[in-house]
């Protein structure tokens, strides 16, 4: 059984290259199930019922979410009924959508969960805690359990990865836009990866275009971010997962970029 995960999809070239290599994808791997992280699609920040459904019908079965689930208002009109959108589990009691999704394909139910780092983002509950609060739950109905930990600083995020091995299936890294190459298997069987990098724009600054960040960097003050033009990327991971057990086997890089010849990592 697989697992195809796609890392923080910004803007429109972001979309684009869903549409354009998702059924690809899904063709060459044959993912059981395929989980996009939207937290960027809608001009670079929020996601709208609109594009939550177009990655649907481009083959997701889930989309998850981070620091910026906010940033469009058309997020507060449709969460609550969007079946398969999970926003990150540790905002405070209270918070619209879930962070939590089951999400049933065939005979097999996967939990699919969000959380947020606290490390250079704004306070929230605490991640950790919150993983076992929901393991513990998710646990009680299927050993698939996949962990989209939407948090910057490497530290946290290795941390998570060693925290909950050998409880879930994958803690998969997303945020920083930037792919890294440590994926492994941990020894109990979780797979990980640092972060899995973003689907959109390479040749800007993270996804936005280059000028406003450099005017930001150079002089300290505010700058308006668009989303970048210029080449496009597709970064994502494929979790290979042992059926009888819910533990990762292996844990693949794929990287597809536009303007080179097709990288098989
Ligand atoms: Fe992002
Ligand atoms: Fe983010």
């Amino acid at each position: 059984m697989k697992i195809l995960f796609i890392g923080d999809v910004v803007g429109s070239p972001g979309r684009h290259m869903i549409q354009e290599y998702v059924k690809r994808l899904k063709k060459q791997y044959k993912p059981t199930l395929t989980i996009i992280n939207g937290e960027n699609a809608a001009a670079g920040k929020g996601i709208t019922e609109k594009i939550y459904k177009s990655f649907l019908d481009a083959g997701a079965q889930a989309v998850t979410l981070g620091n910026h689930a906010w940033a469009n208002r058309d997020i507060f009109e449709f969460i609550d009924e969007a079946k398969w959108l999970v926003r990150p589990a540790n905002y405070p009691e209270g918070t619209p959508g879930t962070g939590m999704v089951y999400v049933q394909i065939n005979q097999i139910e996967v939990a699919v969960i969000n959380l947020m780092g606290r490390t250079f983002l704004p306070a929230n509950d605490c991640p950790f805690r919150k993983a076992d609060e929901l393991i513990a739950e998710a646990e009680k109905r299927t050993p698939y359990i996949f962990v989209d930990f939407h948090a910057e600083a490497t530290s946290e995020k290795i941390a998570m990865g060693w925290y909950l091995d050998g409880r879930v299936t994958a803690v998969v890294g997303t945020h920083t836009h930037v792919q890294t190459a440590d994926e492994r298997v941990l020894p109990k069987g979780t797979a990980y990866i640092t972060d899995v990098g973003m689907t959109g724009p390479y040749d800007g600054i993270l996804g936005v275009e280059r000028e406003p960040v450099l005017h930001k960097f150079l002089t300290n003050l505010p700058a308006r971010f668009e989303v970048a033009s210029g080449g496009e990327q597709l970064s994502g991971v494929v979790v290979d997962v042992n059926p009888k057990t819910g533990q990762a086997a292996s844990i693949k890089r794929l990287q597809i970029n536009e303007d080179h010849p097709y990288m098989d990592l």
